[in-house]
């Protein structure tokens, strides 16, 4: 047995980078700090390797299609991707593929996308429809599943209506989003999410209106993709130009255990407007607030500055609520600082990560594609606070990426484009390096990817392993 404590004489996860804390700078907010965002929630699960099949293995993935995916709770949408009766989105994920609609009373429901008659997939993409009617040769279901239509009616006779009704997977509404299960023993969706709701029922995401969802396939398994975006240890190499502005390495990392089996959830705060302890001496606080402003406000770059003596975090963090606040409509005046400016990224099992600040309003989505364990689908989608009172409209169309695009193409990002794509040129790295590698498992840090081990905790709970 490695004794872990020798390299520096701690026990494992009780090191951390010097600099500022995240309670520290949340001490100094100038508003109210959201209790959950007080919470210090870290706690050591281990240090051994996680098998690299896990990641390259066709019978790894047909283990998690029949023992995760068809098992557990998802996100398929938001609410406002479907207001209307009628409205729907297609949700796929390996071979499963659900019409996830609005029925006439309003209530949402989820098919599974295939023909009685023949197999056809009724529905693709997204769109409104009034019935679903199959396009090969014309079943017809109401919108509430019964079968309305068999052309030739005559010629099954060996068909009863009631057993020709669409099967159907459950459905729950959680913070605005819409998930669904294929498993009709599921524990049901409230208990399955656990605390994570104790925390996110705080920054009301069910008010809020998904104003950008970008979709692309990547040349990675879907855990490369996801565990590429729940640690900021990857910043220094992968983004160095946030180093001005970002305290990377003062990241804090909290994992939360499940309950009666169920799995946990975890969150990192990644604190903003403040510099990376990595560069040494700390920067001065006009030079944070250029930095920060060139990527994600450039009209503020020479016009707000930081007054003598004052640190940059609450200068950037009014500038930036004013803006948000006249570009919204929204009512931000008692928003923390936090909010506005961090990273506060949740993590849902087994493969959502919802961002519970307003400054950075993302919620990520990984998942499989098709049935290879070499390809994914990451989701990335911005959720907007909208004046009080305003009805949320309809949710726009996914903006899909080609194969040659990458995330400049999705001009809607802003300034985060240039740092997806940055992550973006690692993942097929990864994948690929894995099947090279010799070693036969990636070695994880003990506190910046403590979530990456939690989430195979979670995940070989599922697994049976
Ligand atoms: S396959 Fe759907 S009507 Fe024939
Ligand atoms: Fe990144």
């Amino acid at each position: 047995m490695t004794d872990l404590r020798a390299s520096n004489g701690l026990e494992p996860g009780q090191a951390r980078s010097p600099g500022p804390s995240v309670q520290g700078l949340l001490s100094t907010d100038s508003r109210e700090v959201p209790p959950p965002l007080l919470e210090e929630h870290y706690e050591y699960l281990g240090s051994e390797d996680i098998d690299k099949e896990r990641y390259l293995s066709a019978d790894f993935h047909r283990r998690e299609v029949e023992k995760l995916w068809k098992k557990v709770w998802q996100l398929a949408c938001r609410e406002e991707d479907i207001p209307e009766p009628g409205d729907f989105i297609v949700y796929d994920i390996a071979d499963i593929s659900l019409i996830v609609l609005r029925d006439k009373a309003g209530a949402i429901r989820a098919y599974h996308n295939a023909c009685l008659h023949r197999g056809t997939r009724l529905c693709e993409d997204t769109g409104h429809v009034g019935q679903l009617r199959c396009p090969f040769h014309g079943f017809t279901w109401s919108l509430e599943g019964a079968l309305t239509d068999v052309p030739s009616r005559w010629d099954f006779p060996h068909i009863e209506d009631a057993a020709f009704t669409l099967p159907q997977a459950r459905t729950g509404v959680w913070a605005g989003y819409v998930f669904v299960n294929v498993d009709p023993a599921a524990p049901a969706l409230a208990d399955y999410l656990g605390d994570v709701d104790k925390h996110l029922s705080y920054f009301a995401l069910e008010e809020r209106f998904k104003a950008v969802h970008v979709a692309k396939v990547i040349d990675c398994n879907w855990k490369v993709a996801l565990e590429a975006f729940i640690e900021s240890y990857h910043v220094i190499s992968t983004h160095p130009q946030l180093l001005e502005y970002l305290g990377d390495s003062n990241t804090q990392y909290d994992v939360y255990r499940g309950r009666d089996g169920l799995p946990g959830f975890n969150r990192m705060i990644t604190p903003q407007a403040t510099s990376s302890p990595q560069l040494g001496e700390p920067l001065e606080p006009q030079d944070v607030l250029d930095a920060m402003f060139r990527d994600f406000y450039p009209e503020g770059v020479g016009v707000i500055k930081v007054p003598e003596g004052q640190d940059a975090r609450p200068v950037v963090a009014e500038a930036l609520r004013q803006r948000l606040m006249a570009q919204s409509g929204a009512d931000l005046s008692d928003t923390s600082d936090s909010e506005i400016v961090d990273a506060i990224e949740y993590f849902v099992f087994p493969n959502m990560a919802p961002w519970a600040g307003i400054g950075a309003p993302l919620t990520y989505r990984f998942r499989p594609y098709g049935n290879s364990p070499d390809r994914c689908v990451f989701d990335i989608m911005l959720l907007v606070a909208l004046p009080p009172g305003v009805p949320k409209p309809k949710a726009g169309p996914i903006h899909w990426l080609g194969p040659e695009e990458d995330f400049s193409a999705a001009p809607e990002l802003g300034g985060l484009a240039s740092v997806f794509n940055q992550d973006l040129s690692n993942l097929p790295r990864v994948q690929r390096g894995l099947a090279a590698m010799t070693k036969p498992g990636v070695t994880l840090a003990n506190y910046q990817e403590v979530r990456i081990r939690q989430f195979h905790q979670d995940l070989d709970a599922y697994l049976g392993d």
